[in-house]
């Protein structure tokens, strides 16, 4: 039986073994996918257990998409550019790290019908996730990507990869601004809320969060008060699943209804 794994700190929370589990069921492969806590210092040894075969493949979560890097033997051009790895392979007898969030966003996004050409966005956060939302925004030609972050130095860490992000204020949100995303991990508790000057920011905007469970976070509940399209994360994390699993199995699972409720957790 093959084996794959999500490895990450913390990994409990994780809806990956869900998802690959319900679609190896559903295709009928000889397959597991279990999620497994690990320290930095396990790395090493997670990647030897796929050059000695004892593990296939492996979905690489929070906080290890850089770091897993150095122990890969070679990474996508998707990989490269965001310097973020979720996804890991053997081929012949070589470890290859590849991103499938970047496709995950343009295609939870393309879902959903959002033309975001030539759009202006603004992005709260600058953890994980971050570079490879940048990377897909860039590939849709969006006209400019503002961002904010608790933490300033981890915004401009950011910007030594990407040149062409402006750094603003928390929540100074320019008028021109079309789409707003939340990338921070405030919403995870039903109680956080992120400042916001709603009524400066007017309607009709698309207010995106990264989060998907609780469904709707109060980011997305007040923008919608406020005559705004929202969107969650959920459509991202599902297509991410859906191109690991097209890349460890050769088969493309159809998404659904039934996998789309499949998350509904809260
Ligand atoms: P990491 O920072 O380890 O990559 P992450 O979950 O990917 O972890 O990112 C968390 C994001 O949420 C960060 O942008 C973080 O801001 P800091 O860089 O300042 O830590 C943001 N975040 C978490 N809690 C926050 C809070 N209470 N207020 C504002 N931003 C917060």
């Amino acid at each position: 039986m093959k084996k794959y794994l999500v490895i990450g700190n913390p990994i409990e929370h994780s809806l990956s073994p869900q998802i690959h589990n319900y679609w190896l069921n559903k295709h009928k492969i000889n397959a597991i996918y279990e999620k497994k806590l690990l320290k930095e210092n396990d790395l090493k040894e997670i990647i030897l257990e796929i050059k000695n075969e004892k593990i296939d493949g492996i979905n690489v979560t929070l906080p290890f998409k850089k770091k897993i890097i150095p122990f890969l033997d070679e990474l996508s051009p998707e990989a490269t550019e965001s310097q973020s790895v979720n996804t890991v392979y053997i081929e012949n007898k070589k470890i290859f790290g590849h991103n499938t969030d970047i496709a995950g966003f343009e295609l939870g996004i393309r879902h959903i019908k959002y033309d975001v050409k030539n759009k202006a966005v603004f992005i709260f956060g600058a953890g994980g996730v971050v570079p490879s939302i940048i990377v897909a925004l860039k590939k849709m030609k969006v006209s400019k990507i503002f961002l904010c972050n608790r933490t300033e130095e981890k915004a401009k860490e950011l910007k030594k990869n990407f040149k062409e992000l402006e750094i603003k204020d928390w929540g100074d949100i320019p008028p021109e601004t079309n789409i707003i995303i939340n990338a921070t991990s405030l919403g995870l508790c039903k109680d956080d809320n992120i400042k916001i000057n709603y009524d400066k920011i007017g309607s009709n905007k698309l207010f995106y969060d990264v989060i998907y469970n609780p469904r709707e976070t109060n980011f997305l509940k007040k923008a919608k008060q406020y005559k705004n399209n929202i969107s969650n994360g959920k459509l991202m994390f599902i297509y991410q699943a859906h191109q690991a699993f097209t890349i460890w199995h050769k088969i493309m699972p159809k998404i659904d209804d039934e996998v789309i409720n499949l998350l509904d957790n809260d």
